[in-house]
């Protein structure tokens, strides 16, 4: 039995539902492009990194860009990224969230955020969990974005736990690899289908109980 002592999650689609916003984004963005981005295909910008989510709905669009325009684009979605998060309310926190990093901590595990976006601290900051969290590694911290383990690695070390003892909720395929890559368990918050490689895959993050963490 492995027993976890620290659990770190990703946020976006994790603890509050910014990955839609991300998504209302990107597809906007494409809509100005001229193509059109379905739900099927943002889960593939779902957890890499800013540019590279750009690079790939480029491709997917058949879009050619020099690096200026696509730190313009980038610029531009982030833009209007920015408009819907300033607009949100700690109450937009998943319902039981709270609750169960609450319990966690009460157990005596540890609690880590590892996102990659770069948003990530004003989203915790206006969700007013930012003092939930014994550490905190978001997008500008990391030079390797998901699927890459960077990320979770670096989170481990700041929570002073081995990687092998680190659970990771995650929504996104790059993010379940990215924890596997790392040597952590993972919880895959979402789809069965899409999230397949996850140790435990749960619809809502709130379904996840405390006693679940024995049978991973
Ligand atoms: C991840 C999202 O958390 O952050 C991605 O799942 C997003 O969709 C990435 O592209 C980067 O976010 P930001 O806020 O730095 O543009
Ligand atoms: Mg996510």
């Amino acid at each position: 039995m492995i027993l976890i002592k620290a659990c770190i999650f990703d946020l976006d689609g994790v603890i509050v539902d910014t990955a839609h916003y991300h998504f209302l984004a990107w597809r906007r963005l494409a809509g100005e492009l001229g193509f059109e981005l379905t739900p099927n295909d943002n889960e593939r910008l779902k957890g890499v990194s800013r540019m590279e989510s750009l690079n790939i709905l480029l491709q997917m669009g058949g879009v050619i860009a020099s690096e200026q325009e696509r730190e313009r684009l980038a610029n531009k979605k982030n833009g209007w990224f920015r408009e819907y998060v300033e607009q949100m309310l700690p109450e937009q926190i998943y319902p039981g969230v709270k609750q169960l990093i609450g319990d966690m901590k009460a157990n005596g595990l540890k609690v880590g955020l590892a996102s990659s976006s770069k948003n990530a601290k004003r989203v915790i900051q206006l969700l007013h969990i930012e003092s939930e969290f014994d550490a905190v590694v978001d997008g500008s911290m990391i030079v390797n974005a998901k699927p890459h383990p960077e990320i979770f690695l670096l989170a481990a070390d700041l929570l002073e736990v081995a990687p092998e003892y680190c659970l990771v909720f995650e929504d996104a395929e790059a993010g379940v690899e990215a924890a596997l890559r790392a040597g952590m368990k993972c919880v895959g918050v979402g789809n069965h289908r899409q999230l397949k490689n996850a140790n435990k895959v749960v619809a809502k993050t709130a379904q996840f109980q405390l006693s679940d963490l024995t049978d991973l």
